[in-house]
């Protein structure tokens, strides 16, 4: 099989090459992968910078979507010929990919391949921040910190489609504010803007009638995470998914009590990695809200598999507004 090969980390050596195909274990099911998503993990990966890869070489990518080809001996919930996603920890950008069992749930007729991929860890990385993590209930005033990327497009669409009354969507590049509100936002917040510490809560005030953030969810970190804290309601909540200013922030905890505020981390990978039941319960839920029209899966580009380090490059250069999918065929 053809599949992305990561052979160094410290010069970004990368080919897609041929190589054996992979072979299930017992609780393992072989994946005939048709899409793949292409996520800020994959460039993390390419640099040595995501925690959960093993030393190169080894193939990176996260949500493969196709078809079953093969089953181990314990696998009771799969059968051959069945369509799945796959949330690999890696491995996912390849012809086949072996995935734990646990981890890959059905397709509803309805939901092809790279509607699946795109959606992939984007969708699930939103839905059990803003759900289990951000306690999202309706009528709250959401912000999300990254709204144009692959898990804040979704977070803005997953948001408004749970309820919220007003979608806030924080830009780090404001020309993107015509897809964000496509996608369901009710106001851009500038976070390009001078003095942002003082002008994001300037921005959410006078949107939300002086209320403020009941969520926030926060992928920019840095002096983004710090100003957003500030504009956070009473009892309001802070759920952290990531870094892309790749500043990590230190929280004031006197600010913290001031307001009864909570600053939650969330990462999918805590649900993945123990096979928790959540993964499937949220995959479903969000199958539902796809084939109900209440979300969207934010596909910018189909790439074809040979075109995998043009995604990368077109995501490192901030030129993607949603997602880029890899079609293996
Ligand atoms: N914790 C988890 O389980 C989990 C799962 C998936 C992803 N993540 C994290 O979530 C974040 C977003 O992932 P993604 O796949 O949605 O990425 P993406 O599609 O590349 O989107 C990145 C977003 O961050 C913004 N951004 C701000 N400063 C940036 C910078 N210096 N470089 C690049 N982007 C910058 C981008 O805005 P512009 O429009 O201005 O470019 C864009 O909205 C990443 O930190 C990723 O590691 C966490």
């Amino acid at each position: 099989m053809r599949a992305v090969i990561i052979t160094d980390t410290s010069n970004r050596s990368v080919a897609i090459a041929d190589v054996p195909d992979p072979v299930p274990g017992d609780d393992e099911i072989l994946v005939d992968v048709k899409a793949c998503g292409i996520n800020f993990t994959d460039l993390l990966s390419l640099d040595g910078k995501y925690q959960n890869n093993p030393p190169p070489p080894f193939t990176p990518g996260k949500d493969s979507a196709g078809i079953v080809e093969a089953v181990g001996a314990n696998v009771t919930g799969h059968k051959v010929g069945d369509r799945v996603i796959a949330h690999v920890i890696h491995g996912g950008m390849a012809e086949k990919a072996v995935c734990p069992a646990a981890l890959a749930f059905p397709l509803p007729d309805g939901v092809d391949y790279d509607a699946a991929a795109a959606m992939g860890l984007a969708y699930l990385t939103a839905y059990l921040a803003l759900t289990r993590r951000g306690g999202l209930q309706p009528g709250e005033v959401v912000q999300i910190n990254g709204a144009s990327g692959g898990v804040g497009l979704a977070s803005v669409s997953l948001a408004k489609a749970l309820g919220a009354k007003t979608v806030l969507a924080g830009l780090t590049t404001p020309s993107k504010g015509e897809a964000v509100m496509a996608a369901g936002a009710d106001t851009v917040i500038d976070l390009t803007a001078d003095d942002l510490k003082d002008n994001l809560r300037a921005q959410v005030m006078a949107v939300t009638d002086k209320h403020g953030i009941d969520l926030a969810f926060d992928l920019v970190g840095g002096e983004v995470f710090d100003a957003t804290l500030r504009a956070i309601a009473n009892e309001g909540r802070v759920v952290v998914s990531g870094f892309t200013s790749g500043t990590i922030p230190a929280v004031r905890t006197n600010y913290l009590l001031l307001k009864n505020i909570s600053v939650v981390g969330s990462t999918v990978n805590y649900y993945i990695k123990d096979g928790s039941p959540l993964v499937g319960e949220a995959q479903a839920a969000l199958y539902e809200l796809l084939l109900a029209g209440k979300i969207d899966p934010n596909i910018m580009n189909r790439l074809k598999f040979d075109d995998y380090m043009d995604g990368i490059t077109m995501l490192e250069e901030r030129k993607i507004v949603g997602k880029s999918v890899l079609l293996m065929a």
